[in-house]
């Protein structure tokens, strides 16, 4: 007899929303993310609008994503924002210290940054800098993007050419203060934090501010504790968590040639996300049992060596199967902890790390990881249905890992959706849903599978792989019977 694991889908009434802000993005100065990726200036013959590539604006409108994250990163703690406003022509330089040490000319500034998330119906998520600015610059930048008109900076926001404030709500208060963003403590940076915090003014009075505090590296508890602890509750909104996948930090391994050791590996470290979330969590609701501030896992995604003969410093890797294994276990893992986690930033948009495009000249592909944040987006503010289940285990080498990650919701007209993982290299896994008590009366369902773990799509075969439609499901008496083939991502409608 063949095993099968039971998946019961259930439904309670004190569930969260699941946000859409989960399915958010990141796009830094950073090797081909902006410029040569994003940006080709209005020169350029690839089709552009306001010198952002049109077929980028398309792939992502079609995502629905809902908040990008700029300029960094890294970038944003050496980021002087008045140097990227005004006649691009007369922009100064600077060298950008972090990636690549390479001359950014600041061509792509707030304007065009704020413009473009208006094209794409995304809630701009400005990372500001805290490292190396002051309480003046930052409250500057706060003004010059918010206030309507009559102080300093609106004026000359309207002298630069738009009239009307834009609508920030997402401020990060910093980036990474613990290491690139000022090497400081975490009881340093909860003061430091205060102060800025103090004075950011939410001058076009709309949603509100929501001020995010940069957060913990990976397992580091007492940096959540601390800001917990010592951040009063009515200067901040949310707290940042970084933690990416990888064989090991020191040994990353090829983005393309990898043995099963390494995906093993870089599936152990992308599960953790699950024990980080939880662990943060419970240190949150301490202090705030009320949940009113928010876990925002700002960078997240798997990180390999670069592609042969490109620059270090650009983070440029292709994307295969194991990156759209990383992307569903993320994704179902936050999407069970909806409670706390109200956002989340994929690092990052274009042509860097577990990137959901990839360009080369004119071309542009899309990865196996766009398909399944794509298969996913139906989860966006729909209300999360708790699952219960026994995952099946995907041995390798005497150790294991659960095979089976699964989440699912239902949205406003009823409709539910069931997103299954299955992880293992070899081994296909039955599983038996029950989806008792909610209306379901069609199941039809998309998946995401190769026949290799390493396949990807390349700018030769750039449609390798992509969403099928599944249709081997057999419902007997209330219990939907799929096989979820080895690597592979499965998104099921219930209707
Ligand atoms: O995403 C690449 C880098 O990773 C970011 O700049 C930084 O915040 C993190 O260390």
């Amino acid at each position: 007899a063949q095993d099968v694991t039971l998946v019961k889908v259930v439904e309670e009434s004190e569930a969260p929303m699941i946000s859409k802000h989960i399915y958010g993005h990141f796009s830094e100065h950073l090797g081909r993310c902006i410029y040569g990726g994003l940006y080709v200036g209005e020169e350029s013959v690839v089709p552009n609008t306001a010198g952002v590539r049109n077929d980028i604006i398309d792939a992502l409108k079609e995502l629905q994503i809902p908040n990008l994250r700029w300029p960094g990163g890294c970038f944003a703690d050496t980021y002087h924002w008045k140097d990227g406003v005004g006649p691009k022509d007369e922009r100064p330089t600077m060298v950008n210290r972090w990636w690549g040490g390479v001359t950014e000319d600041n061509s792509f500034g707030t304007h065009d940054f704020l413009n473009l998330c208006e094209t794409l119906g995304a809630e701009p998520y400005l990372a500001a800098n805290v490292g190396s600015s002051t309480v003046k610059e930052f409250t500057e930048y706060v003004e010059y993007v918010l206030h309507e008109g009559g102080s300093p900076m609106a004026e000359w926001r309207k002298e630069n050419g738009r009239e009307e404030p834009w609508n920030v709500k997402y401020w990060g208060v910093g980036n990474e203060m613990w290491g690139c963003g000022g090497n400081m403590t975490a009881e340093h940076y909860a003061d430091v934090y205060r102060q800025y915090a103090t004075f950011m003014t939410d001058w076009t009075n709309s949603d509100g501010l929501f001020r995010i505090a940069s957060g913990a590296n990976v397992d580091d508890y007492h940096w959540t504790e601390v800001l917990m602890r010592d951040v009063p509750k009515h200067l901040i909104e949310g707290v940042a968590l970084h933690s990416y996948s990888f064989v090991e930090w020191n040994e990353k391994g090829s983005s393309i040639d990898y043995s099963e050791e390494q995906y093993f590996s870089t599936m152990k470290t992308a599960l953790k996300m699950d024990t980080l979330v939880t662990k943060h969590s419970a240190i949150m609701d301490k202090y705030d049992p009320d949940n009113t501030i928010a876990l925002v896992v700002d960078e997240w995604g798997g990180w390999y060596e670069v592609m042969e003969g490109t620059n270090p410093g650009f983070l440029y890797q292709q994307n295969t199967m194991r990156d759209a294994m990383i992307a569903g276990t993320t994704l179902n893992i936050f999407n069970n902890h909806a409670e706390r986690v109200k956002m989340a930033n994929l690092a990052q948009t274009v042509n860097v790390l577990q990137a959901v495009v990839l360009t080369e000249g004119e071309k542009m592909l899309l990865t196996p990881t766009y398909h399944v944040m794509k298969m996913y987006n139906v989860h966006q503010d729909a209300k999360l249905l708790p699952v219960e289940f026994n995952s099946p285990t995907y041995k390798f080498e005497g150790e294991e890992l659960p095979a089976i990650s699964v989440s699912a919701s239902k949205n406003e007209s009823g409709t539910v959706h069931v997103s299954l993982v299955n992880i293992d290299a070899h081994k296909k896994h039955n599983i038996n849903l029950s989806l008792e008590g909610l209306g379901v009366k069609r199941l039809s369902g998309i998946i995401l599978t190769s026949d290799n773990l390493q396949d990807y799509n390349s700018f030769e075969t750039p449609g390798a792989i992509q969403p099928k439609e599944f249709s081997t499901i057999k419902v007997k008496k209330g219990i939907a019977e799929v096989e979820l083939p080895p690597f592979s991502v499965l998104v099921l409608k219930g209707e």
